[in-house]
Protein backbone atom coordinates (compact mmCIF):
# COMPACT_ATOMS: atom_id res chain seq x y z
CA UNK A 1 0.00 0.00 0.00
CA UNK A 2 1.30 3.63 -0.85
CA UNK A 3 1.25 5.58 2.61
CA UNK A 4 2.60 9.29 3.31
CA UNK A 5 2.70 10.54 6.83
CA UNK A 6 2.78 14.00 7.73
CA UNK A 7 5.05 14.83 11.06
CA UNK A 8 8.05 12.91 11.29
CA UNK A 9 8.17 13.41 15.26
CA UNK A 10 8.26 9.90 17.73
CA UNK A 11 4.77 9.18 16.58
CA UNK A 12 4.99 9.73 12.75
CA UNK A 13 8.73 8.88 12.21
CA UNK A 14 7.61 5.10 14.51
CA UNK A 15 4.74 4.45 12.27
CA UNK A 16 6.60 5.63 9.48
CA UNK A 17 9.63 3.11 9.65
CA UNK A 18 7.02 0.26 11.01
CA UNK A 19 4.81 0.46 8.04
CA UNK A 20 7.77 0.52 5.65
CA UNK A 21 9.48 -2.71 7.91
CA UNK A 22 5.93 -4.41 6.78
CA UNK A 23 6.06 -3.62 3.12
CA UNK A 24 4.22 -0.88 2.82
CA UNK A 25 5.62 2.10 0.36
CA UNK A 26 5.76 5.11 2.88
CA UNK A 27 6.68 8.86 2.65
CA UNK A 28 6.97 10.77 5.49
CA UNK A 29 6.35 14.73 4.87
CA UNK A 30 7.52 16.97 7.41
CA UNK A 31 7.93 20.76 7.13
CA UNK A 32 11.42 20.77 9.20
CA UNK A 33 13.80 20.59 6.52
CA UNK A 34 16.70 20.40 8.68
CA UNK A 35 15.14 17.06 10.45
CA UNK A 36 14.32 15.54 6.80
CA UNK A 37 17.85 16.57 5.33
CA UNK A 38 19.12 14.15 8.69
CA UNK A 39 16.22 11.54 8.23
CA UNK A 40 17.26 11.53 4.12
CA UNK A 41 20.72 10.41 5.27
CA UNK A 42 19.38 7.55 7.83
CA UNK A 43 19.98 9.63 10.91
CA UNK A 44 17.46 10.04 13.41
CA UNK A 45 16.76 13.32 15.04
CA UNK A 46 15.58 11.80 17.90
CA UNK A 47 17.02 9.20 20.71
CA UNK A 48 15.20 6.06 19.79
CA UNK A 49 16.49 2.20 20.36
CA UNK A 50 16.62 0.71 17.55
CA UNK A 51 15.31 3.51 14.84
CA UNK A 52 18.52 4.23 13.08
CA UNK A 53 18.70 0.49 11.80
CA UNK A 54 15.06 0.66 10.88
CA UNK A 55 15.62 3.83 8.81
CA UNK A 56 18.64 2.57 6.84
CA UNK A 57 17.37 -0.91 6.02
CA UNK A 58 13.95 0.41 4.84
CA UNK A 59 15.80 3.75 2.95
CA UNK A 60 18.04 0.99 1.52
CA UNK A 61 15.01 -1.38 0.59
CA UNK A 62 13.76 1.37 -1.20
CA UNK A 63 10.63 1.27 1.00
CA UNK A 64 10.81 4.59 2.83
CA UNK A 65 11.83 8.26 2.04
CA UNK A 66 11.62 11.35 3.53
CA UNK A 67 10.46 14.88 1.55
CA UNK A 68 9.69 18.40 3.21
CA UNK A 69 7.15 18.49 -0.14
CA UNK A 70 3.30 17.81 0.75
CA UNK A 71 2.77 17.52 -3.60
CA UNK A 72 5.16 15.05 -3.70
CA UNK A 73 4.64 13.05 -0.52
CA UNK A 74 1.00 12.67 -1.13
CA UNK A 75 1.01 11.89 -4.93
CA UNK A 76 -0.52 8.53 -5.03
CA UNK A 77 -0.85 7.96 -1.45
CA UNK A 78 -4.27 5.30 -0.64
CA UNK A 79 -4.05 6.52 2.86
CA UNK A 80 -2.50 9.73 4.24
CA UNK A 81 -1.34 9.82 8.23
CA UNK A 82 -1.53 12.49 10.31
CA UNK A 83 0.42 12.96 13.19
CA UNK A 84 1.35 16.57 13.70
CA UNK A 85 2.10 17.45 17.39
CA UNK A 86 -0.98 18.69 19.44
CA UNK A 87 0.59 20.81 22.53
CA UNK A 88 -1.22 22.34 25.00
CA UNK A 89 -2.43 26.27 25.13
CA UNK A 90 -2.40 27.81 28.00
CA UNK A 91 -5.71 27.51 29.21
CA UNK A 92 -5.47 23.18 29.14
CA UNK A 93 -6.82 22.68 25.96
CA UNK A 94 -5.15 20.96 23.09
CA UNK A 95 -3.78 23.33 20.08
CA UNK A 96 -4.82 22.07 16.89
CA UNK A 97 -2.87 24.60 15.39
CA UNK A 98 -0.40 22.13 13.29
CA UNK A 99 -3.14 20.03 12.68
CA UNK A 100 -5.36 22.39 10.72
CA UNK A 101 -2.16 23.69 9.01
CA UNK A 102 -1.50 20.20 7.85
CA UNK A 103 -4.87 19.68 6.70
CA UNK A 104 -4.90 22.48 4.85
CA UNK A 105 -1.38 21.51 3.36
CA UNK A 106 -2.39 18.12 2.62
CA UNK A 107 -5.91 19.57 0.97
CA UNK A 108 -5.03 20.70 -2.32
CA UNK A 109 -2.69 17.40 -3.11
CA UNK A 110 -5.35 14.95 -2.64
CA UNK A 111 -6.43 12.63 -4.88
CA UNK A 112 -10.07 11.52 -5.68
CA UNK A 113 -10.65 9.16 -3.01
CA UNK A 114 -8.28 9.06 0.01
CA UNK A 115 -8.72 7.83 3.51
CA UNK A 116 -7.40 10.20 5.63
CA UNK A 117 -6.38 9.08 9.50
CA UNK A 118 -5.54 11.08 12.52
CA UNK A 119 -3.08 9.32 14.64
CA UNK A 120 -2.00 12.48 17.07
CA UNK A 121 -3.89 12.91 20.10
CA UNK A 122 -7.20 15.03 19.50
CA UNK A 123 -10.11 15.86 21.87
CA UNK A 124 -13.38 14.30 20.22
CA UNK A 125 -14.59 16.10 17.65
CA UNK A 126 -11.62 16.81 15.69
CA UNK A 127 -11.55 14.19 13.10
CA UNK A 128 -15.04 15.79 11.80
CA UNK A 129 -13.57 19.09 11.71
CA UNK A 130 -10.28 18.58 9.73
CA UNK A 131 -12.79 16.93 7.54
CA UNK A 132 -14.62 20.11 7.13
CA UNK A 133 -11.05 21.69 6.49
CA UNK A 134 -10.23 19.21 4.19
CA UNK A 135 -13.57 19.30 1.95
CA UNK A 136 -13.60 23.26 1.77
CA UNK A 137 -9.90 23.10 0.54
CA UNK A 138 -10.18 20.45 -1.65
CA UNK A 139 -10.95 19.52 -5.13
CA UNK A 140 -15.00 19.12 -5.65
CA UNK A 141 -14.41 15.91 -7.12
CA UNK A 142 -12.08 14.41 -4.07
CA UNK A 143 -14.01 12.16 -1.43
CA UNK A 144 -12.49 12.19 2.18
CA UNK A 145 -12.50 9.31 4.01
CA UNK A 146 -11.68 10.07 7.98
CA UNK A 147 -10.65 7.70 10.25
CA UNK A 148 -9.47 7.87 13.76
CA UNK A 149 -6.40 5.98 14.81
CA UNK A 150 -4.99 7.08 18.05
CA UNK A 151 -1.37 5.95 19.34
CA UNK A 152 -0.59 4.38 22.14
CA UNK A 153 3.34 4.22 22.18
CA UNK A 154 5.51 5.18 24.86
CA UNK A 155 8.92 6.62 23.95
CA UNK A 156 11.81 4.73 24.81
CA UNK A 157 10.23 1.78 23.04
CA UNK A 158 8.33 3.44 20.31
CA UNK A 159 9.65 0.59 17.52
CA UNK A 160 8.79 -2.35 19.49
CA UNK A 161 5.38 -1.21 20.89
CA UNK A 162 4.39 -0.20 17.45
CA UNK A 163 4.92 -3.54 15.95
CA UNK A 164 3.68 -5.68 19.10
CA UNK A 165 1.06 -3.11 20.20
CA UNK A 166 -1.91 -4.49 22.52
CA UNK A 167 -4.41 -2.88 20.50
CA UNK A 168 -4.94 -0.74 17.57
CA UNK A 169 -8.07 1.45 17.29
CA UNK A 170 -9.97 2.20 14.29
CA UNK A 171 -12.72 4.96 14.35
CA UNK A 172 -15.08 5.88 10.98
CA UNK A 173 -17.82 5.95 9.71
CA UNK A 174 -17.04 4.50 6.89
CA UNK A 175 -16.92 0.82 7.16
CA UNK A 176 -14.70 0.67 3.80
CA UNK A 177 -11.81 3.28 4.82
CA UNK A 178 -12.05 1.18 8.53
CA UNK A 179 -11.14 -1.93 6.68
CA UNK A 180 -8.26 -0.57 4.52
CA UNK A 181 -6.79 1.19 7.68
CA UNK A 182 -7.29 -2.36 9.10
CA UNK A 183 -5.53 -4.15 6.29
CA UNK A 184 -2.53 -1.79 5.98
CA UNK A 185 -1.72 -2.92 9.97
CA UNK A 186 -2.81 -6.70 9.06
CA UNK A 187 0.78 -7.88 9.14
CA UNK A 188 0.66 -6.82 12.70
CA UNK A 189 -1.01 -9.39 13.95
CA UNK A 190 -2.64 -6.60 16.70
CA UNK A 191 -5.84 -6.75 17.11
CA UNK A 192 -7.81 -4.24 16.25
CA UNK A 193 -11.01 -2.94 17.31
CA UNK A 194 -13.16 -1.38 15.42
CA UNK A 195 -14.97 1.82 16.74
CA UNK A 196 -16.83 5.35 15.85
CA UNK A 197 -14.72 8.06 15.22
CA UNK A 198 -15.69 9.71 18.58
CA UNK A 199 -15.22 6.92 20.64
CA UNK A 200 -11.57 6.44 18.96
CA UNK A 201 -10.49 9.92 20.28
CA UNK A 202 -12.22 9.60 23.71
CA UNK A 203 -10.37 6.30 24.38
CA UNK A 204 -7.24 7.66 24.00
CA UNK A 205 -7.77 10.01 26.47
CA UNK A 206 -9.27 8.19 28.47
CA UNK A 207 -6.38 5.87 28.38
CA UNK A 208 -3.91 7.95 29.26
CA UNK A 209 -6.19 9.82 31.86
CA UNK A 210 -6.57 6.68 33.79
CA UNK A 211 -3.00 5.44 33.41
CA UNK A 212 -2.29 9.11 34.73
CA UNK A 213 -4.55 8.68 37.98
CA UNK A 214 -3.09 5.34 38.91
CA UNK A 215 0.57 7.21 39.09
CA UNK A 216 -0.85 9.55 41.21
CA UNK A 217 -3.08 7.34 43.17
CA UNK A 218 0.37 5.18 43.89
CA UNK A 219 1.69 8.14 44.96
CA UNK A 220 -0.83 9.40 47.42
CA UNK A 221 -0.20 6.14 49.01
CA UNK A 222 3.40 6.00 49.03
CA UNK A 223 3.66 9.54 50.82
CA UNK A 224 0.43 7.70 53.12
CA UNK A 225 3.51 4.88 53.18
CA UNK A 226 5.92 7.46 54.74
CA UNK A 227 3.94 8.71 57.06
CA UNK A 228 2.86 5.26 58.73
CA UNK A 229 5.58 3.57 58.07
CA UNK A 230 4.91 1.31 55.70
CA UNK A 231 6.87 0.02 52.62
CA UNK A 232 4.51 1.10 49.08
CA UNK A 233 6.62 -1.22 47.30
CA UNK A 234 5.23 -4.03 48.77
CA UNK A 235 2.29 -2.46 49.25
CA UNK A 236 2.06 -1.95 45.29
CA UNK A 237 3.37 -5.64 44.69
CA UNK A 238 0.47 -6.78 47.26
CA UNK A 239 -1.83 -5.12 45.30
CA UNK A 240 -1.19 -6.12 42.09
CA UNK A 241 -1.33 -9.71 42.65
CA UNK A 242 -4.77 -8.90 42.35
CA UNK A 243 -5.53 -9.43 38.69
CA UNK A 244 -8.34 -6.20 38.78
CA UNK A 245 -5.76 -4.18 39.94
CA UNK A 246 -2.78 -5.18 37.88
CA UNK A 247 0.93 -4.55 38.31
CA UNK A 248 1.39 -2.03 35.87
CA UNK A 249 1.85 0.95 37.01
CA UNK A 250 2.26 1.11 40.37
CA UNK A 251 5.73 2.76 40.72
CA UNK A 252 6.10 5.27 43.03
CA UNK A 253 8.46 7.99 42.17
CA UNK A 254 8.15 11.87 40.98
CA UNK A 255 5.45 11.59 38.70
CA UNK A 256 4.66 11.80 35.69
CA UNK A 257 5.89 13.98 32.72
CA UNK A 258 6.74 13.98 29.16
CA UNK A 259 4.78 15.05 26.02
CA UNK A 260 1.63 13.09 26.85
CA UNK A 261 -0.12 12.49 30.22
CA UNK A 262 0.52 16.13 30.99
CA UNK A 263 -0.91 17.67 28.19
CA UNK A 264 -4.02 15.06 27.26
CA UNK A 265 -5.50 14.71 31.27
CA UNK A 266 -4.82 18.79 31.26
CA UNK A 267 -7.21 18.46 27.52
CA UNK A 268 -9.51 16.14 28.97
CA UNK A 269 -10.04 17.97 32.01
CA UNK A 270 -10.75 21.09 29.57
CA UNK A 271 -13.71 19.41 27.66
CA UNK A 272 -15.08 18.02 31.04
CA UNK A 273 -15.55 22.08 31.69
CA UNK A 274 -16.70 22.55 28.47
CA UNK A 275 -19.13 20.12 28.46
CA UNK A 276 -19.71 20.89 32.10
CA UNK A 277 -19.05 17.51 33.09
CA UNK A 278 -18.43 16.62 36.83
CA UNK A 279 -14.70 14.96 36.81
CA UNK A 280 -13.15 16.15 39.79
CA UNK A 281 -10.25 13.00 39.78
CA UNK A 282 -8.56 14.49 37.07
CA UNK A 283 -7.61 18.09 39.02
CA UNK A 284 -6.83 15.69 42.03
CA UNK A 285 -4.73 13.39 39.78
CA UNK A 286 -3.04 17.00 38.50
CA UNK A 287 -2.42 18.12 41.82
CA UNK A 288 -0.71 15.47 43.02
CA UNK A 289 1.61 14.84 40.40
CA UNK A 290 2.94 18.48 40.40
CA UNK A 291 3.45 18.12 44.35
CA UNK A 292 5.02 14.99 43.38
CA UNK A 293 7.56 16.41 41.14
CA UNK A 294 9.09 18.50 43.94
CA UNK A 295 9.25 16.28 46.84
CA UNK A 296 12.65 15.30 46.30
CA UNK A 297 13.43 18.93 46.98
CA UNK A 298 11.39 18.48 49.83
CA UNK A 299 12.86 16.00 51.12
CA UNK A 300 16.47 17.44 50.68
CA UNK A 301 15.76 20.64 52.06
CA UNK A 302 13.88 18.78 55.33
CA UNK A 303 17.38 16.81 55.55
CA UNK A 304 19.67 20.53 55.63
CA UNK A 305 17.74 21.79 58.22
CA UNK A 306 15.58 24.18 55.79
CA UNK A 307 18.88 25.37 53.75
CA UNK A 308 20.49 23.99 50.94
CA UNK A 309 22.16 27.02 49.95
CA UNK A 310 25.42 26.61 48.70
CA UNK A 311 25.47 22.86 49.10
CA UNK A 312 26.36 20.49 45.77
CA UNK A 313 23.36 18.89 44.60
CA UNK A 314 23.82 15.81 41.80
CA UNK A 315 20.74 15.26 39.54
CA UNK A 316 20.93 11.79 37.83
CA UNK A 317 18.87 11.77 34.83
CA UNK A 318 17.17 14.88 33.00
CA UNK A 319 15.00 13.11 30.63
CA UNK A 320 11.77 12.45 31.41
CA UNK A 321 12.16 8.62 31.62
CA UNK A 322 14.98 6.68 30.42
CA UNK A 323 16.17 5.93 26.82
CA UNK A 324 14.88 9.32 25.22
CA UNK A 325 16.02 12.39 25.25
CA UNK A 326 12.88 14.30 25.49
CA UNK A 327 12.65 16.61 27.85
CA UNK A 328 9.24 18.37 27.24
CA UNK A 329 7.10 18.71 31.13
CA UNK A 330 10.41 16.61 33.01
CA UNK A 331 10.15 16.24 36.59
CA UNK A 332 14.03 17.38 36.52
CA UNK A 333 13.45 20.85 35.07
CA UNK A 334 10.98 21.78 38.03
CA UNK A 335 13.69 20.21 40.55
CA UNK A 336 16.67 22.36 38.76
CA UNK A 337 14.35 25.51 38.95
CA UNK A 338 13.47 24.72 42.95
CA UNK A 339 16.56 23.90 44.22
CA UNK A 340 18.71 26.54 42.03
CA UNK A 341 15.57 29.13 43.80
CA UNK A 342 17.00 28.12 46.93
CA UNK A 343 20.76 28.69 46.29
CA UNK A 344 21.76 25.26 45.77
CA UNK A 345 24.21 24.62 43.01
CA UNK A 346 22.98 21.55 41.09
CA UNK A 347 25.28 19.77 38.49
CA UNK A 348 22.87 17.42 36.38
CA UNK A 349 24.04 14.12 34.24
CA UNK A 350 21.92 12.12 31.71
CA UNK A 351 23.69 10.00 29.19
CA UNK A 352 21.51 11.77 26.21
CA UNK A 353 19.53 14.54 27.27
CA UNK A 354 22.10 17.16 28.27
CA UNK A 355 21.79 19.10 24.74
CA UNK A 356 17.99 19.78 25.01
CA UNK A 357 18.06 20.02 28.96
CA UNK A 358 20.48 23.17 28.21
CA UNK A 359 17.65 24.44 25.85
CA UNK A 360 14.79 23.88 28.38
CA UNK A 361 16.73 24.34 31.75
CA UNK A 362 19.38 26.75 30.90
CA UNK A 363 22.41 27.66 32.35
CA UNK A 364 21.71 28.10 35.65
CA UNK A 365 22.65 24.52 36.19
CA UNK A 366 26.30 22.99 35.86
CA UNK A 367 26.07 19.70 33.34
CA UNK A 368 28.59 17.29 34.10
CA UNK A 369 29.54 14.93 31.50
CA UNK A 370 29.81 11.76 33.66
CA UNK A 371 28.35 10.66 36.31
CA UNK A 372 31.52 10.64 38.38
CA UNK A 373 31.89 14.62 37.82
CA UNK A 374 28.49 15.44 38.62
CA UNK A 375 28.62 13.56 42.15
CA UNK A 376 32.39 14.69 42.98
CA UNK A 377 32.47 16.44 46.02
CA UNK A 378 28.32 16.59 46.16
CA UNK A 379 26.79 17.16 49.33
CA UNK A 380 23.56 15.12 48.05
CA UNK A 381 22.80 13.22 45.01
CA UNK A 382 19.14 13.03 43.60
CA UNK A 383 18.14 10.23 41.46
CA UNK A 384 15.66 11.41 38.89
CA UNK A 385 15.44 9.27 35.89
CA UNK A 386 16.27 5.76 36.09
CA UNK A 387 18.72 5.26 33.53
CA UNK A 388 20.53 2.11 33.59
CA UNK A 389 23.83 3.62 34.48
CA UNK A 390 22.34 4.83 37.61
CA UNK A 391 20.39 1.69 38.34
CA UNK A 392 24.00 0.37 38.80
CA UNK A 393 26.55 2.57 39.75
CA UNK A 394 28.56 1.37 42.35
CA UNK A 395 27.23 3.01 45.82
CA UNK A 396 30.48 1.82 47.08
CA UNK A 397 32.94 4.28 46.00
CA UNK A 398 30.18 7.17 45.91
CA UNK A 399 32.03 7.83 49.73
CA UNK A 400 35.15 8.16 47.81
CA UNK A 401 34.19 11.59 45.90
CA UNK A 402 31.26 12.69 48.02
CA UNK A 403 31.29 14.98 51.06
CA UNK A 404 29.02 12.80 52.86
CA UNK A 405 26.87 9.73 51.07
CA UNK A 406 23.13 11.31 51.12
CA UNK A 407 20.65 9.76 48.29
CA UNK A 408 17.38 10.96 47.46
CA UNK A 409 15.87 8.33 45.10
CA UNK A 410 13.06 9.66 43.22
CA UNK A 411 12.31 6.19 41.31
CA UNK A 412 12.97 3.73 43.58
CA UNK A 413 15.42 1.94 41.70
CA UNK A 414 18.89 1.62 43.82
CA UNK A 415 19.63 -2.05 44.41
CA UNK A 416 18.36 -2.26 48.04
CA UNK A 417 21.28 -5.02 48.88
CA UNK A 418 23.75 -2.98 47.52
CA UNK A 419 22.98 -0.36 50.09
CA UNK A 420 22.24 -1.85 52.96
CA UNK A 421 26.07 -3.47 52.21
CA UNK A 422 27.26 -0.16 52.03
CA UNK A 423 29.11 1.87 55.16
CA UNK A 424 27.92 5.52 55.84
CA UNK A 425 25.68 6.01 53.49
CA UNK A 426 21.66 7.75 53.60
CA UNK A 427 19.30 6.62 51.29
CA UNK A 428 15.92 8.17 50.67
CA UNK A 429 13.28 6.35 48.54
CA UNK A 430 10.31 7.08 47.85
CA UNK A 431 7.30 5.74 50.26
CA UNK A 432 9.92 3.46 52.00
CA UNK A 433 11.60 3.18 54.97
CA UNK A 434 15.10 5.24 54.93
CA UNK A 435 18.47 3.22 54.79
CA UNK A 436 21.15 4.94 57.06
CA UNK A 437 24.38 2.69 57.55
N1 LIG B 1 5.42 11.20 21.73
C1 LIG B 1 4.67 10.22 22.16
O1 LIG B 1 5.13 9.37 22.94
C2 LIG B 1 3.24 10.08 21.72
C3 LIG B 1 2.56 8.88 21.97
C4 LIG B 1 1.23 8.76 21.55
C5 LIG B 1 0.61 9.83 20.93
N2 LIG B 1 1.29 10.99 20.72
C6 LIG B 1 0.59 12.09 20.01
O2 LIG B 1 1.03 12.09 18.65
C7 LIG B 1 1.14 13.42 18.14
C8 LIG B 1 2.54 13.69 17.66
O3 LIG B 1 3.42 13.60 18.76
P1 LIG B 1 5.02 13.61 18.60
O4 LIG B 1 5.59 13.46 19.96
O5 LIG B 1 5.38 12.67 17.53
O6 LIG B 1 5.21 15.13 18.07
P2 LIG B 1 6.56 15.86 17.65
O7 LIG B 1 6.41 17.26 18.15
O8 LIG B 1 7.74 15.06 18.07
O9 LIG B 1 6.52 15.86 16.06
C9 LIG B 1 5.58 16.55 15.29
C10 LIG B 1 6.19 16.79 13.90
O10 LIG B 1 5.19 17.35 13.03
C11 LIG B 1 5.85 18.27 12.15
N3 LIG B 1 4.85 19.16 11.51
C12 LIG B 1 4.22 20.24 12.03
N4 LIG B 1 3.40 20.79 11.12
C13 LIG B 1 3.50 20.05 9.98
C14 LIG B 1 2.88 20.11 8.69
N5 LIG B 1 1.99 21.06 8.38
N6 LIG B 1 3.23 19.18 7.77
C15 LIG B 1 4.15 18.22 8.06
N7 LIG B 1 4.75 18.11 9.29
C16 LIG B 1 4.43 19.01 10.23
C17 LIG B 1 6.83 18.96 13.06
O11 LIG B 1 7.85 19.62 12.33
C18 LIG B 1 7.35 17.79 13.89
O12 LIG B 1 8.49 17.19 13.31
C19 LIG B 1 0.66 14.32 19.29
O13 LIG B 1 -0.70 14.55 19.15
C20 LIG B 1 0.92 13.47 20.53
O14 LIG B 1 0.08 13.82 21.60
C21 LIG B 1 2.60 11.14 21.08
Amino acid sequence: MKVAILGTGYVGLSTGVSLAEIGHQVCCIDVDEAKINQLQQGISPIYEPGMEEFLTRNIAAGRLRFTTSHRQGVAGAEIVILAVGTPQREDGSADLTYLVEAAKDLAAYLEQETIVVIKSTVPVGTNDEVRKILEANCHEDVSVKMVANPEFLRQGSALKDTLEADRIIIGSDHQQAASKVKEMYSPLKVPCMLTSVRSAEMIKYASNAFLATKISFINAVANLCEAVGADVTDVAKGMGMDKRIGNHFLNAGIGYGGSCFPKDVKALWHTTRNEEVDFGVLAETMRINDEQQVRLVKKTLKRFAGDVSGKKIAMLGLSFKPETDDMREAPSIKIAQELTKLGAHVAAYDPVATKNAKRVIGESISYADTLLEAVTDADAVLVVTEWQEMKQMDIASLGEVMKQVIIFDGRNCLDEEQLRNCKNIEYHPIGRPAIIT
